[in-house]
């Protein structure tokens, strides 16, 4: 204890002495604008404050990601973010953004987040940068670059040298780009983020240390910070980096938590979630300014600084939207229902945001005015005439015995047809080990069925064949995991397929030519395109059309009459649709348009209702049709089994918003786990849960990679996504909560997590849902652990 508390006042004291370096305005080397006034430019974290030229300094800040913004509209954005009030943006760099092949690094056009620093600094914001190496934020593997994978035993985010050493490299790279723009030699960057959220995902401080010492080399002599979920904090805790808290909700308890570590400094919230991101087939996210604009006019009037993620979130162009835990793909708006749109238009929150700013200010000074919005066209319907089917344009292929994952082959994104030959035979079951992450499988070019990671059903039937036939499948990956263990998603075919005939023999099938899919522009130039009318079969097709226009401006496509594909426009990547929802339209930045003649192509893996789309002025986010979901209903129909089953343990649960740890009294072995609540606290009839997690019998969190959600009794996804899947998806600030819109009903209430394959528990956390509204918190539970709590009907 003694130990911790002193190397703290280490930290404290080698905070206070940051480097002071007098700059002239103007004189920069790397000819930066300098920002008014500061020319003698330190930052420094002071006892009580942030002390800017020794000055307190509150941090109002707004999270914006470059990556998500047209190049053509960063002015326009940043402007919006200045004029809500915030006089800081926060940035992710996505290291995979700028290192796509191992060793080719881009800073260029899309990727130059120097210039965007200087365009915020221009505008007279500030900036706190967070390189990562890792990041989360809804983005492909939470940033990390996908050929790290190709080392198949890497320790992503840890002391592995191979980690750390591409670390280094890149990290090299982001100082050559951004060192010179800290606050030290005239730039707009006052801090630098360590990691993310680390404490979430491990707790090996010397990693932490490694990643500070590599931000160090590389010329960042700014202070350094971490941030974490309050309950996360001590984890890899490094006593030498300054802490930030993260948070949605009550101030008090997450700055509290945030006390213990660090008993002085000014307070930070890192991440103030006003709203959530979405995923397909999950309800949309609406924020309460009425409920976070009061929470922010706390902060601010208590001196707090913070960071709202997001303030606006933009659109996760191309095939840039990760996917959250256990598998829950990420949809490509990321409109956030921020304070600033996805096209860049004010909204209600805005001008509350704004407003409650304003009130804080000194009597003077004004808000500057929000710039005019961007012009938006509505686009007359494109009927589309040609087409091309994927499986008569394969590209070469690539031989192997075993079928091999998307990695292992360099083919770091979209699909992959895998082609074997079958022996004729009598009908049976096909079935793989897993694959990532969809599926469509054809027998001699006739569909037999799909595969889906969501469900983890990995089986089609196969019917009998006289003469040897040819196997097709075709793989389809999503966005790779960006949260948690599961961010080691290698995409394609995991492990054997196997055929078993109805006498329950099995064969494993070898052989695999493997047709890889990036989709580069040089293959998409080449497919041989047809009339629509020659061939109506529902298969994975190109989709292409021409459109003329007069003008250009911001515009939505329509997708809802589609399956499920992505969208290109003159040669743009826009990003995946899926008619499931709940995003029906398309961003479509006029920046990409042009005045005559437009190219469009669309790929669809299950065909439209109709081959035609046009462009809205105003966006659908918010319609989820899981009637149209491919692969049916989003959980098979199940009843719970308990009558046979005694609780393997009986719990209390604090009134506490804290993580609670409940030890087994014996060790429990069984395939599922559920929590049946007898009551909530305020004599509540909702139940609701942040997150569980189950520990092994060395007491350590099991990985959620085979997780499911085998049965729940309630859920809500009326007036909020209160969707089962939120308790495992290891984010603590979405929740599990029970239907509560309309008769809702009274415990006991029921979550069955299917573990994928039988499991040692020694016990479980959980933690509540996050806020002081207490909404649901549990208080006696029972846990049943076992193979057989839920049946088929
Ligand atoms: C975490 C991460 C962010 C983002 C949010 C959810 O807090 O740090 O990058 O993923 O969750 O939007």
């Amino acid at each position: 204890m003694i130990e911790i508390l002193r190397t703290r006042s280490v930290v404290r004291t080698l905070l206070r002495l940051s480097v002071m370096v007098i700059l002239f305005a103007g004189c920069s080397a790397h000819g930066v604008a300098s920002i008014p006034n500061a020319a003698a430019a330190t930052f420094e974290i002071g006892e009580q404050a942030f002390l800017l030229n020794g000055e307190p300094l509150q941090i109002r800040c707004g999270e914006i990601h470059y990556a998500r913004v047209p190049r053509e509209y960063w002015k326009h954005r940043i402007e919006m973010v200045r004029a809500t009030g915030m006089n800081a943006v926060c940035v992710y760099l996505f290291w995979n953004f700028h290192e796509r092949r191992e060793g080719e690094f881009t800073w260029q056009d899309q990727a130059d987040v120097a210039e965007f620093c200087r365009l915020a600094q221009e505008a007279g914001l500030w900036v706190i940068l967070r390189p990562g190496p890792y990041s989360c934020a809804e983005w492909e593997m939470g940033g990390l670059p996908w050929w790290l994978l190709k080392h198949e035993d890497i320790a992503l985010r840890s002391r592995d040298s191979r980690f750390v050493e591409a670390t280094r490299r890149y990290f090299e790279q982001v100082g050559e780009q951004l060192a010179p723009l800290q606050v030290t030699q005239g730039g707009p960057i006052l801090m630098v983020q360590v990691e993310n959220e680390y404490g979430f995902y491990g707790d090996d401080a010397a990693y932490m240390g490694e990643m500070k010492q590599a931000l160090l080399d590389a010329g960042f002599e700014v202070p350094l910070f971490a941030c974490n979920p309050p309950y996360s904090i001590a984890r890899g805790f490094d006593p030498d980096l300054f802490q930030v808290v993260n948070f949605g909700s009550d101030p008090d308890s997450a700055f509290a938590a945030l006390r213990e570590f660090q008993p002085t400094g000014p307070l930070m919230c890192g991440e103030f979630y006003p709203a959530w991101f979405d995923t397909w087939g999950n309800p949309h996210h609406d924020g309460d300014p009425s409920t976070y604009i009061p929470t922010l006019d706390k902060m601010t009037a208590m001196g707090a600084s913070y960071s709202i993620y997001m303030v606006h979130g933009g659109t996760t162009f191309g095939f840039w939207a990760g996917a959250d835990r256990p598998f829950k793909p990420d949809t490509s708006s990321y409109d956030y229902d921020a304070p600033v749109s996805e096209a860049g238009w004010t909204t209600d929150a805005f001008f509350m945001l704004r407003d409650m700013v304003q009130q804080h200010l000194p009597d003077g000074q004004r808000i500057p005015e929000p710039p005019a919005r961007n012009p938006v066209i509505s686009i007359p319907a494109i009927s589309f005439s040609q087409q091309a089917a994927v499986l008569e344009n394969l590209p070469e292929s690539i031989q192997h015995t075993e079928p091999q994952t998307f990695e292992t082959l360099d083919v770091y994104r979209a699909g992959m047809v895998y082609e074997t030959k079958l022996a004729p035979g009598s009908a049976g079951t096909l079935r793989a080990e897993a694959i990532n992450d969809f599926s469509w499988v054809y027998l001699d070019g006739v569909f037999l069925g799909v595969t889906d990671r969501r469900s983890r059903s990995f089986e089609v039937p196969l019917p009998e064949r006289s003469a040897e036939s040819r196997l097709q499948i075709f793989v389809w990956s999503m966005g790779r995991i960006n949260f948690g263990p599961e961010i080691h998603d290698r995409k394609g075919m995991h492990g054997p397929v196997t055929l078993i005939s109805e006498s329950g023999e099995s064969t494993e099938l070898l052989d695999w030519a493997h047709y890889p899919l990036t989709l580069e522009q040089s293959y998409r130039e080449q497919l041989s395109y047809r009339n629509v009318s020659d061939d109506q079969s529902a298969q994975p097709r190109f989709w292409r059309a021409t459109f003329d226009l007069d003008k250009t401006g911001d515009s939505f496509l329509d997708l809802s009459r589609w399956g499920k594909g992505v969208v290109w426009v003159n040669g743009h990547a826009l990003g995946r649709f899926w008619n499931i929802g709940p995003t029906q339209t398309m961003y479509l930045p006029g920046p990409w348009l042009k005045p005559g003649e437009n190219e469009i192509v669309v790929l669809d893996l299950l065909g439209p209702e109709s081959p035609v789309i046009s462009g809205r002025e105003s966006p659908v986010l918010d319609q989820l049709r899981p009637e149209l979901d491919f692969s049916g209903p989003r959980r098979k129909l199940r009843e719970l089994n308990l009558e046979s089953h005694l609780p393997h343990q009986k719990v209390s649960f604090e009134n506490s918003p804290s993580k609670q740890v409940v030890h087994f009294d014996q060790l429990a072995r069984g395939r599922y786990f559920c929590l049946l609540t007898q009551d909530s606290w305020n004599e509540e009839i909702v139940a609701s849960v942040g997150e569980i997690d189950l520990l092994d019998s060395e007491g350590q969190a099991i990985s959620h990679e085979r997780w499911t959600i085998a049965y729940v009794s309630s859920e809500e996804r009326h007036d909020m996504d209160g969707t089962a899947e939120n308790a495992i998806d290891g984010q603590t600030s979405s929740v599990w909560s029970t239907y509560f819109a309309h008769n809702t009903p009274d415990h006991p209430h029921a979550i069955v997590i299917d573990l994928g394959r039988e499991e040692i528990l020694s016990g479980f956390t959980l933690v509540p849902a996050p806020g002081t509204s207490k909404r649901g918190r549990i208080r006696n539970a029972e846990i049943f652990i076992g193979d057989d709590l839920v049946r088929e009907p």
